[in-house]
């Protein structure tokens, strides 16, 4: 339970005043302290966190001002006010300048105080709801930049919240493009040591030669071009996370040095003798099967289990639909910030008919080609405010007729045959006509049937 009483250190060198303020104070509840010197509040304020301080500002030995200054040094939250005498009103305003709250003018109503301190302590409690609402807030965006609110990333947000602390290697495996990249940085993030740095590594955009001195360091001479001394990405992230993406690319030789790296926290630079102590997170990446890997001998399988500690698995798109249309609000929210100046894009919005394409369509390259979707259709649809089903790809405008021949599978609770099929030819009648401008005779056509036999089930889609 946190204590709501107010702790105050009153200090006042007028006996009968300060008596008189006490009291007053003390049947309002607050927790009073009198002393009647500078230095025996200073003594005070040494031992006791108070949460407020009203001080004289004239008194003998050390004055007001220097205590005001004491304490706001050792206590920058504490509420301090200060008490005027005649020609110390300047005063008053340097210690208000330096962090005191406010001041009262000698004579004065206690009221007047009671009212100064009200007002105080209503902005202290607003600060720390504030600070309370940042700190939620900043609970939310713990893994920021990961969208998804479906079930899949719902277990993940709550993995992640559990093993992002805790500082264990994590292996992490999907697809390209779901996000292995940005759920690493995530994770750093939600760990202690995002103070320090975050340091990718992708081993298999660097020929394998140029990969353990990228990785470990070199000194110079160790190889033809190495003309100076080196730090790699280990040491780089030193205190920090190391990503390590496509791990399953890495050659037998770099594999058993990094074995080295997770058990003895340890490593030389190529063509050095030196040892180097690290503390490095590793998080790896792999979207190739690993355990296949293991079982053809081309991944050491002792490296596997120290990689493998914590596996996260990230889900494909086509397997949470569910999240495509935040995540195609997130995109555009993206693209709009992106713009700037006068061409400054305005966030677009997007049309069902483009929503509905979007999440029947099966992305081989997940979010990241979603991402490039929605990037491609802000540009298509420029000098418009909302995105269409023609602004996307060819291949995901097709997405939906290809969904409704997917949608050919029986459900588990069986279907109404005719009312289903009866719901293809509306749809499909429509959008033959839609694509035609609304000639029937083309129409007719396109759904490789005589005019008249489309006019007639037109008759008949009108009734039902
Ligand atoms: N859950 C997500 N929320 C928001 N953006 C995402 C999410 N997942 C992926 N992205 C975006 O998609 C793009 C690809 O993500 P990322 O690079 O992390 O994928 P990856 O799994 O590492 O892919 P690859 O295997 O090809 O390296 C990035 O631009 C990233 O910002
Ligand atoms: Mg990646």
């Amino acid at each position: 339970m946190p204590d709501s009483t107010k702790h105050l250190l009153l200090v006042e060198d007028e006996a009968p005043l300060r008596q008189a303020i006490a009291e007053q104070l003390s049947d309002r509840g607050y927790q009073v302290e009198q002393v009647d010197t500078g230095e025996a509040a200073l003594t005070k304020l040494a031992d006791f966190a108070f949460d407020i301080i009203i001080t004289d500002l004239r008194l003998p030995g050390i004055d007001g001002s220097a205590v005001v200054d004491g304490a706001l040094e050792r206590y920058p939250e504490i509420i301090a006010i200060v008490v005027t005498g005649y020609g110390t009103v300047k005063d008053a305003v340097e210690a208000i300048k330096r962090g005191a709250w406010d001041f009262v003018s000698k004579p004065f109503q206690i009221d007047e105080l009671l009212h100064v301190l009200d007002s105080a302590i209503e902005q202290l409690r607003l600060k720390s709801e504030n600070a309370y609402l940042r700190a939620q807030l900043e609970q939310r965006d713990r893994f920021e930049g990961v969208v998804g609110r479906g079930q899949a990333m719902s277990r993940l947000f709550q993995l992640l919240e559990t093993v992002a602390p805790t500082g264990s290697t994590i292996l992490i495996t999907g697809e390209t493009g779901t996000g292995k990249e940005v759920v690493a940085r995530a994770i750093h993030q939600g760990s202690s040591r995002r103070l320090h740095r975050f340091v990718a590594l992708n081993c298999s955009a660097i020929p394998e030669t140029l990969l353990e001195a990228e990785m470990f360091g070199h000194v110079r001479g160790a190889f033809t071009g190495a003309v100076g001394n080196r730090q790699g990405r280990l040491e780089q992230a030193h205190k920090g996370t190391l990503f390590l993406d496509e791990v399953g690319t890495m050659s037998a030789a770099l594999q058993m040095k990094l074995l080295r790296v997770l058990q003895e926290r340890e490593f030389e630079r190529v063509g050095d003798s030196h040892t180097i102590k690290v503390d490095v997170r590793v998080i790896a990446a792999t979207n190739s099967d690993l355990t296949r890997l293991v079982a053809e001998g081309s991944f050491r399988e002792d490296l596997f289990y120290r990689l493998n500690v914590i596996p996260v698995q990230l889900p494909p798109l086509r397997e949470r639909k569910e999240d495509i249309p935040l995540l195609v609000q997130h995109f555009l929210d993206k693209f709009a910030k992106e713009g700037s100046g006068p061409m400054r894009p305005e966030r677009k919005s997007v049309s069902q008919d483009a929503m509905r394409r979007l999440m029947a369509y099966h992305w081989p390259g997940n979010v990241r080609q979603l991402e490039n979707a929605i990037e491609r259709a802000v540009a298509f649809s420029a000098g418009r405010a909302q995105i269409d089903a023609g602004d996307l790809p060819d291949e995901i405008q097709q997405a939906q007729e290809a969904a409704l021949a997917a949608a050919v599978t029986l459900p588990e609770g069986g279907v109404d045959l005719g009312e289903f099929i009866g719901g293809i030819e509306r749809d499909l009648v429509q959008r033959a006509l839609e694509r035609t401008g609304g000639n029937k005779g083309q129409a007719a056509k396109l759904l490789g049937l005589k005019r008249t036999t489309l006019v007639e089930k037109l008759k008949r889609i009108e009734k039902t």
